[in-house]
């Protein structure tokens, strides 16, 4: 099989998987049981914080056939069907690359139709502060009046660009930078999975290099571990490590990466 990205393949599932964001995940998961979900969301949050991974995570939870005290079963059909991209009703957008009015103007026509096999049609709109103006009143309109079957998802990680009228017409969640804490704890749950040795403070170093992003601490792990010409290198501490990083794949983030080897 083709090699995935640690922090792909470490996307969290559910939201008991997300670190750190518990006072996002409880209240969701809150909402999903008492069927009292609300109709549109904006997470905001910098990069790697886990919005797009917990907006997943909220359109299997809607619509599991199954659910587990508010998170998916992810073995229902439904459940399955979502997260191998074989049910259309999600969509994610990317705003930054469909900022125009044009595009949620067919959003706004094609959520008019109901759901095909789930429940709900979840649209999830990914870095919103980059629509046009127009976009924005398009999906200002479409807030305002959605369709009784359609949730909707917007994620920002620049909050301040976001126009007031949307947000006052969204559930408004900020994800914090997670903790050096919280991501060594994830890195080294995801090391003995993995079965790869690492010493305690190599990571530890590259958890609060990642200075918050659970996604830049995974892709900074990633290439620590990958195989060198003499054969898989454990993670060692200090200059080890910097030493390594710089013959191998450097992330270019972290310290190890910029400051000087030795
Ligand atoms: N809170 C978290 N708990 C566990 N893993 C996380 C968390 N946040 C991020 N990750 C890891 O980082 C990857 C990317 O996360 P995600 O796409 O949810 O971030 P994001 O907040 O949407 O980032 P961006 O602003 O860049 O879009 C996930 O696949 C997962 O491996
Ligand atoms: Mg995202
Ligand atoms: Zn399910």
């Amino acid at each position: 099989m083709a090699y995935q990205a640690l922090y792909r393949k470490w996307r969290p599932l559910t939201f008991d998987d997300v670190v750190g964001q518990r006072h996002v995940t409880e209240t969701i998961k809150n909402e999903v049981k008492n069927n009292a979900v609300g109709h549109a969301f904006l997470f905001c949050g910098s990069r790697g914080t886990g919005k797009t991974s917990t907006a997943r995570i909220f359109s299997r939870a809607i619509n599991c056939e199954n659910p587990q005290g508010g998170n998916p079963c992810n073995k229902c059909p439904t459940c399955r069907g979502i997260l191998d991209g074989s049910i259309m009703d999600i969509t994610e957008i990317d705003a930054a690359s469909n900022s125009g009015v044009d595009n949620i103007r067919s959003l706004r026509e094609e959520a008019g139709y109901t759901a095909a096999i789930t429940k709900y049609k979840v649209y999830i709109i990914d870095e919103v502060h980059a629509l046009s103006a127009g976009a924005f009143n398009a999906l200002l309109k479409l807030l305002e009046e959605p369709p009784e079957h359609v949730k909707f998802v917007l994620a920002t990680t620049e909050a301040h660009k976001v126009m007031d009228t949307i947000s006052s017409r969204c559930q408004r969640f900020d994800f914090k930078r997670i903790t050096a804490e919280d991501i060594y704890d994830r890195l080294e749950y995801i090391c003995r999975a993995e079965g790869i040795d690492a010493e305690e403070r190599a990571l530890r170093m590259i958890a609060s290099a990642a200075d918050g992003s659970m996604r830049d601490a995974l892709s900074c792990l990633d290439p620590c571990v990958a195989a060198t010409p003499w054969g898989p290198l454990p993670l060692a501490g200090g200059p080890w490590l910097r030493l390594w990083k710089r013959l191998s794949r450097p992330c270019g983030i972290c310290w190890c990466c910029v400051l000087p080897a030795g």
